[in-house]
């Protein structure tokens, strides 16, 4: 189905950073949204980091919309962080933070179906 995972390479300075991905036949139903709001408060409890954050490159629209979803904040870009493939690139950090308020599943899925619908109705 896929995974999702967290990098400690910082743990010691209380932050971990997610990776995901998916099948591509299990794609858009909300599975790694649910997996990373699944997992981030039993980083933030059991592995007892402070920060989580999540790196996307910019044209990655579908892992930026996970990061939103799981309530994490998108802080800024930043520029030639990395080196991949034999070429630097750009990548928008996301970041949750532990006293940020708690993500309640039941209330999301909720606001997310109701803009869903709203959004059919205006097209029809
Ligand atoms: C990014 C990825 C993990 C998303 O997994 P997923 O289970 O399909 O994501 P979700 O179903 O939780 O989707 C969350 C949102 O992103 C949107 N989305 C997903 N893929 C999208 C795409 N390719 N383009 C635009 N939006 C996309 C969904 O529609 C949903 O938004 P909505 O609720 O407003 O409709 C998956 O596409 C994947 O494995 N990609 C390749 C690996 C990758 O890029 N990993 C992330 C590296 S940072």
């Amino acid at each position: 189905m896929g995974y999702v995972g967290l990098w400690l390479g910082d743990r010691a300075h209380g932050r971990a950073s997610f990776g995901y991905w998916v099948v591509p036949g299990a794609r858009g139903r909300g599975i790694a949204t649910a997996a990373v709001r699944l997992a981030s408060p039993w980083a933030f409890t059991t592995l007892g980091v402070a920060r989580l954050e999540i790196l996307v490159e910019p044209w990655n629209t579908g892992s930026i919309r996970v990061a939103e979803q799981a309530g994490f904040q998108r802080e800024g870009l930043l520029r030639s962080y990395e080196e991949f493939k034999g070429r630097r690139t750009d990548l928008i950090m996301h970041a949750r933070i532990i006293d940020d308020a708690a993500i309640n599943p039941t209330s999301a899925d909720k606001d997310r179906k109701d803009n869903k619908d709203g959004a059919r109705r205006e097209r029809s």
